[in-house]
Parts: C-alpha cells; structure tokens; sequence
C-alpha cells in the first residue's frame, strides 16, 4: 500500500510554501523582522497553539491514541518566550484565543493538526537560526518554541511519521486527516495574518 505521509506532504505543501512567501513569518529569514512584530506573532501563535494542544490533549487521551503527546506539546516554549521579551501571566491571559479550533472534534481531525504542529518544527530549526542572528538570542531565551527548546527535532519527526503511519495502517482516516490538515493551516494562516 501507498505510505500516507508522502500523500500528507503534498497535500499540505501548496498552503505552507504560501505562507512561508507570503506569510508574517517571512521576515524571520528575510531578517527584516522588528522585536516588537517578533512578539505580536508570539503572542498570535500562542492564541492558536494553546488553545489547539488543550482540544488536542483531551482527543488523544479519550480515544487511547499512543503518542508521546506530553512530550511534544510547546505552549509552554511560548509562555516562555513570551515571559522572556516582557509578558506576565495576567497579559498572556488577555492575549486573544483562537475559537475555531473547537471544530477540531474528533481523533482524525486532532491528527491533522499535531502532523502541522510535529513538521512546523522542522521550519522552526531555520527561523531559530535566523533569530539568533537577527536579534543575538541565545540559551532558548526568546526562541525556545522555534528550536523547540533545543529537542532532537530530526529523530522526533521520524518517531512521528512512523506513528502516523502505523496508526492508519490499523485505523484508517486518511481522506480526514488530510482535510483537517489543509483546513487548520488555512485557519493558521488567516489568524497570524491578522496580527
Ligand atoms: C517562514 C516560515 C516557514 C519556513 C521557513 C518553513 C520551513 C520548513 C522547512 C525547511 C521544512 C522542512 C523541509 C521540507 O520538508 O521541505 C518544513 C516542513 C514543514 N513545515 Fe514549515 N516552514 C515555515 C512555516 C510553517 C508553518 C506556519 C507551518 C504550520 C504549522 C509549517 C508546517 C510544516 C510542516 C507540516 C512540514 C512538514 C512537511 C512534510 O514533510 O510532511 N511550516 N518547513
């Protein structure tokens, strides 16, 4: 049988190559990015992350999914990248939350969205980079979420690809995981773009 990540890949690639062009995240790599935009899209991924892990966290422990799932979640990577550049935990609270990830309903539509969350990691390596250089970050100080607060990215992403695709092999789902995919990462897009 076909692999299915392949098929996740290029379902998925049109929407990322269109927000790595075009997106606010750009000008990390373009270096054109001020501190001060630096935290507005924090602070817009954390409104989209946090709430996203939470509906993420409850599916996958109510349908048994096997995935080390506590060890991959990042909110806190934000929290302390957002502590770090001058938020509090009363402003990280009035940060706005995205709403519509509570359409992510079942453990298909919850997969789509940890396969954005587990690949973003590896762009997240080159905007980490990037970061260091631009602003002179270091010690995952200000960029924990993007290096991943400095994990063994490569080895996580193959640990995840071959979960995935054991998981369909037994379970089925793809037609859905790839919708809910494509659908979050145009409900991604929209969000940051309107920081
Ligand atoms: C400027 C922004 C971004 C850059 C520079 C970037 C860069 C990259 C790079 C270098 C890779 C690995 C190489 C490749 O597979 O082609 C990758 C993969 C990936 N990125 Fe991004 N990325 C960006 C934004 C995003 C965003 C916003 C998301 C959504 C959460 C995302 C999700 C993914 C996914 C899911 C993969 C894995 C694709 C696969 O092999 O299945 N990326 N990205």
């Amino acid at each position: 049988m076909a692999m299915f990540m392949p098929q996740l890949r290029e379902a998925i690639m049109p929407l990322h190559d269109e927000a790595e062009k075009r997106g606010p995240l750009r000008e990390i790599p373009e270096k054109t990015m001020t501190l001060n935009n630096y935290k507005k899209i924090l602070g817009r991924l954390y409104g989209f992350v946090s709430p996203s892990e939470e509906v993420i966290e409850s599916l996958l422990a109510s349908y048994s999914v096997d995935l080390d799932w506590g060890e991959r979640k990042r909110v806190g990577h934000l929290e302390n990248d957002l502590t770090f550049l001058g938020e509090t935990r009363k402003t990280l609270e009035m940060l706005p939350k995205c709403v519509e990830v509570s359409n992510i309903r079942n453990m298909f539509q919850a997969l789509g969205i940890v396969y954005l969350f587990e690949g973003s990691r590896l762009g997240g390596l080159v905007l980490s980079k990037a970061l260091r250089e631009h602003f002179g970050f270091g010690n995952y100080q200000g960029y924990a979420y993007f290096a991943s607060n400095g994990a063994e990215v490569v080895a996580m992403w193959q640990t995840f690809k071959n979960f995935m695709e054991n998981h369909v092999a037994s379970n089925g789902g793809e037609a859905e995981i790839i919708i809910s995919a494509k659908q979050g990462f145009d409900l991604l897009n929209g969000w940051l773009d309107s920081y």
